[in-house]
């Protein structure tokens, strides 16, 4: 792919808070400056409408960008294999005492580098190789580290898959019990890449303590909400939390564990030195600094119109024809069936892209073919409210039917509602400083 088939606007003029010296990375090595000032301008020119992304602040992406990416630190804050790192261990242990605050949790480890590693992290402190597990099946949103056979969860462990009523699209609790009862396994794993509507941690906490299993969260997706009190906290119910620190939290690609303190040595040893190396330092300062965003009335505010957003986002896309799982939606999520407007998922996630709108295809609970997976993470980043989504459910069915050419529609919708502003005396930021307004929450 060349960069001109992906560069969809001028990319040579602004220099927008997201690369605050992109001129000085263009003047050593302008092949590269030029991929990451497309894909900015790409971001900022298309709806991001894949649940599990979101525009970072200025200031997470200011600590991704610090030198803390030069430090090695193997180990915990006080106790490293490196020497110079008191103050990345002040970095640390912020972000592990905003964790635990913003959670509620007796303790936190901030060092997983992925929400994946953060769920191997939880199997290694919690099982043995071969062991029974439960969790939700893949063709019902399962993520792949919830016994993929592709992925070391499947290799490793002994998955059995719940689903959820073929009618309602909820997780059938009955069902989960009776599994449970019957497989007897050693944990029990709570979370998806796509179910909607909140999940009953105390319900879940009950069938485990029915048959002894260790009960697993694996919220990456609802963690944001929950930071944002528009979502149940796991953390009274499990007996450890994994999380990405991305989606709709709003921090940097990472992953995060909680759990309480009787669990707290195992889940440290098992994320270093059994599955990971030296800490991000650079990765968990932004970290630090997405909780310290997540703690704010305007986060509390963010995340409850991200779910005012995918409300009416649902409604409006179920009224111009999509099926909707579970009829709508309690999260940042929908699931959405094209089929009724007689094309499928694959072909219409091409025809989106297309069109400047990106989503995901994912499974859908009733059958065998494919949905289209939606979030309103980002576009409330951006400002967007419920009014707009209608639009963007018109827009979106009108690229999938292909009635009319919507491309320079969505570049005129989201032209209002840029991600970043412009950095204060960069070429063409007189503009961009006006309209970076519409970023309402940090
Ligand atoms: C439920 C769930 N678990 C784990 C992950 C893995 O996160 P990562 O992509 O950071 O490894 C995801 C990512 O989407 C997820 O949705």
């Amino acid at each position: 792919m060349s960069l001109s088939t992906v560069s969809t606007a001028p990319t040579a003029l602004t220099t927008p808070a997201a690369h605050p010296d992109l001129e000085g990375l263009r003047r050593q090595d302008p092949e590269l400056a030029e991929v990451l000032a497309a894909e900015t301008a790409r971001q900022a020119d298309a709806l991001q409408l894949i649940a599990a992304e979101n525009f970072t602040s200025s200031a997470v992406l200011t600590a991704l960008g610090s030198p803390l990416a030069n430090k090695y630190a193997e180990g915990y804050p006080g106790a490293r294999h490196h020497g110079g790192c008191e103050l990345v261990d002040i970095a640390e242990r912020i972000a592990v005492d905003r964790a635990k605050a913003l959670f509620g949790a007796e303790h936190a480890n901030v060092q997983a580098h992925s929400g994946s590693s953060a769920v191997l992290a939880a199997y290694a402190a919690l099982l043995r190789p071969g062991d029974t597990v439960l969790a939700m099946g893949l063709p019902y949103g399962g993520h792949l580290t919830h016994g993929s056979p592709t992925n070391f969860s499947g290799r490793w462990f002994d998955f059995v898959g719940y689903g959820v009523d073929p009618e309602s699209g909820l997780i059938d609790y009955d069902q989960v019990h009776a599994l449970a009862r019957s497989h007897r396994p050693k944990a029990i794993v709570c979370g998806s890449i796509s179910y909607p509507r909140h999940i009953d941690y105390a319900a879940f906490r009950e069938i485990a303590d029915d048959v002894g299993a260790y009960l697993i969260a694996d919220a990456a997706h609802p963690m944001g909400l929950v930071a944002g009190g528009a979502a149940p906290n796991p953390v009274p119910h499990a007996d450890v939390v994994c999380a990405t620190t991305h989606k709709v939290l709003r921090g940097p690609r990472g992953g995060l564990l909680l759990c309480g303190t009787e669990l707290a040595e195992r889940i440290d040893r098992a994320v270093f030195p059994f599955t990971q190396g030296g800490a991000q330092m650079h990765t968990i300062a932004a970290k630090a600094v997405a909780f310290g965003e997540a703690a704010t009335p305007a986060f509390t505010a963010y995340a409850h119109q991200v779910v005012r957003n995918a409300r009416a986002l649902a409604e409006a896309l179920a009224a111009a024809g999509f099926a909707i799982t579970t009829g709508g939606t309690d999260t940042h999520l929908i699931l959405a069936d094209p089929t009724p407007l007689g094309v499928d998922a694959r072909t219409a996630r091409g025809r989106l892209a297309a069109s400047g709108i990106f989503l995901d295809t994912c499974a859908l609970p009733h059958d065998d073919t494919r949905g289209l997976r939606l979030g309103t993470a980002a576009v409330t980043t951006q400002g967007m409210t419920a009014p707009h989504q209608a639009r963007i459910a018109g827009l979106v069915r009108e690229a999938v039917r292909e009635d009319t050419n919507v491309r320079e529609e969505v570049r005129e919708l989201v032209g209002g509602f840029p991600p970043y502003p412009a950095q204060p005396g960069a070429v063409g930021s007189e503009d961009d400083a006006e309209s970076c307004n519409h970023r309402r929450y940090p």
